[in-house]
């Protein structure tokens, strides 16, 4: 039997992870949706690709959960996306609200499933589903460094002009502004990028990186990214359905790592087959530790508004 992953909210990029979660043939997917017909119609669309594409997997669409019970996975994307000139955190309430009623169902129906959690703003509502779920921590994941991680990689590429392939990245720290970029860990074929660029550009692309969800969001105009965000998430798929024991950067619960407690923060971890296997941990530099330190205070403020 396949694995299953449900994917709540069929919109740009619920829609877009289940369509590579099938396309890697990774599992049978249920897209669930408020919207009357609108998950029915994207699973039924995607379906009709299964024989072009060559994949197997069954896709449903549904406004109900009872369709999602006993998922491996449930994927939340519900929730509104930024517009020009909002932030992250301007989503804060009305998110809250969507994701708490979106667990609370999910959590009834697939009580051993493993939740990735996309909404934003991303580590408050990682740190909810967290909450409201009762679900250990290892069950209960926030994607959001893999995405900008694969941002700053882009951009490391494009401005040394070598393959994106031979290009890693390390972010640490809350999904926003305040996103920590790790340059000295960051490497092209092994070589730090600080042996290969001059300081002023590794700043400029650091920059552009922290600030890179919102250069889509001024060039959509209506929505924010999602092909990327699809992308990432499925990679969080992947490593956990194919227990591959993959050190990728995601928002996980700290009880004392990194010297945080209490509060979902963007770090190293390893994923496999039981979700969040282990927390990674490095030494950071005293600047590196202020600018994390930062980032999670951002994070812990939007925690306290919500008092979970
Ligand atoms: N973590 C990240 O790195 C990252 C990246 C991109 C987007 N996001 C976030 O993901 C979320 C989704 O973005 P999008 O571009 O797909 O938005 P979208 O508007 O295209 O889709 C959201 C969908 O959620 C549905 N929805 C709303 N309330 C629901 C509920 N109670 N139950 C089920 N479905 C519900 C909507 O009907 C809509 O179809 C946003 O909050 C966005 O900010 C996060």
């Amino acid at each position: 039997m396949r694995p299953k992953v449900t994917v709540v909210g069929a919109g740009n990029v619920g829609a877009t992870v289940a369509q590579y979660v099938v396309e890697r043939e990774l599992a049978d997917v249920v897209l669930t949706d408020v919207i009357e017909g609108l998950p029915q119609g994207k699973a039924l669309d995607l379906l009709q690709a299964g024989p072009i594409h060559r994949y197997d997997c069954r896709l449903t669409g549904s406004n109900e959960y009872r369709e999602t019970a006993d998922s491996d996975i449930v994927v939340i994307t519900a929730g509104l996306a930024r517009k020009p000139g909002m932030s992250r955190d301007d989503l804060l309430f009305k998110n809250a609200e969507i994701v708490k009623g979106v667990v609370e169902q999910v959590a009834r129906y697939s009580p051993n499933a493993i939740l990735i959690i996309v909404t934003n703003p991303l580590d408050a509502m990682a740190q909810l589903a967290f909450r409201v779920s009762g679900f250990p921590k290892h069950r209960v994941i926030g994607m959001a460094g893999i995405l900008d991680s694969a941002r700053f990689r882009t951009f490391i590429a494009l401005e040394l002009n070598v393959s994106v392939e031979n290009v890693t990245a390390f972010v640490l720290g809350g999904h926003g502004d305040t996103m920590v970029p790790l340059p000295r860990y960051s490497t092209v074929a092994g070589i730090p990028i600080t042996e290969l660029l001059p300081k002023e550009r590794i700043t400029a692309l650091v920059g552009r990186t922290a600030n890179g969800g919102a250069e889509i969001v001024n060039l959509l105009k209506a929505g924010s990214a999602f092909y990327a965000p699809g992308a990432s998430t499925t990679e969080m798929v992947e490593a956990i359905l194919r227990d591959k024991k993959k050190i990728l950067p995601c928002a996980a619960y700290l009880e004392g790592e990194y010297g945080i407690s209490g509060l979902y923060v963007g770090v190293p971890v390893k994923l496999g087959r039981k979700g969040m296997e282990e927390i990674i941990q490095i030494t950071l530099t005293v600047e590196e530790n202020a600018a994390l330190k930062k980032s999670a205070a951002a994070v812990r403020e939007l925690i306290d508004k919500l008092k979970i």
